[in-house]
């Protein structure tokens, strides 16, 4: 029985923790590859005139949809817009940062 408690509590307070590592990697990642030209943050201005603010993409399309486009190179017509491309823990980790800053 208090084993099973134990075990409870530790899942209790390890899930958000992850979560929460998962949103600071991503975070990282954002810094270090778009905030030269993208607004990351929650009340910053984009750096490159032309690149929307990371708060605003879910106005458009859910941010979830990104993933495809994360793993396989964002691919823009704009030629300012590198392509990038990120493995897979990188584009969940990028998603979870990009969820945590929309407007809800
Ligand atoms: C060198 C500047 C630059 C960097 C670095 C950059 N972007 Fe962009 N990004 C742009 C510009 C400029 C646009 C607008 C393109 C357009 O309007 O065609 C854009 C557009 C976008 C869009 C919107 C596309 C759409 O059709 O709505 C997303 C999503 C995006 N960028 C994600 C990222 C992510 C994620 C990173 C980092 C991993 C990143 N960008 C890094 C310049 C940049």
């Amino acid at each position: 029985m208090r084993v099973r408690l134990a075990i409870a509590a530790f899942m209790l307070a390890t899930v958000p923790a992850a979560a929460d590592d998962l949103i600071s990697e991503g975070r990282t990642l954002a810094e270090e590859n778009c905030a030269r030209c993208h607004a990351i943050g929650a009340g910053d201005e984009s750096a490159h005139e032309d690149a929307p603010a990371f708060r605003t993409l879910s106005a458009k399309y859910p941010v979830a949809s990104l993933e495809e486009a994360l793993a396989e190179g964002i691919v823009s017509g704009h030629p300012d817009m590198p392509e990038l491309a990120f493995p897979p823990e990188q584009v969940a980790a990028l998603i979870a940062y990009l969820e945590s800053v929309q407007p809800h």
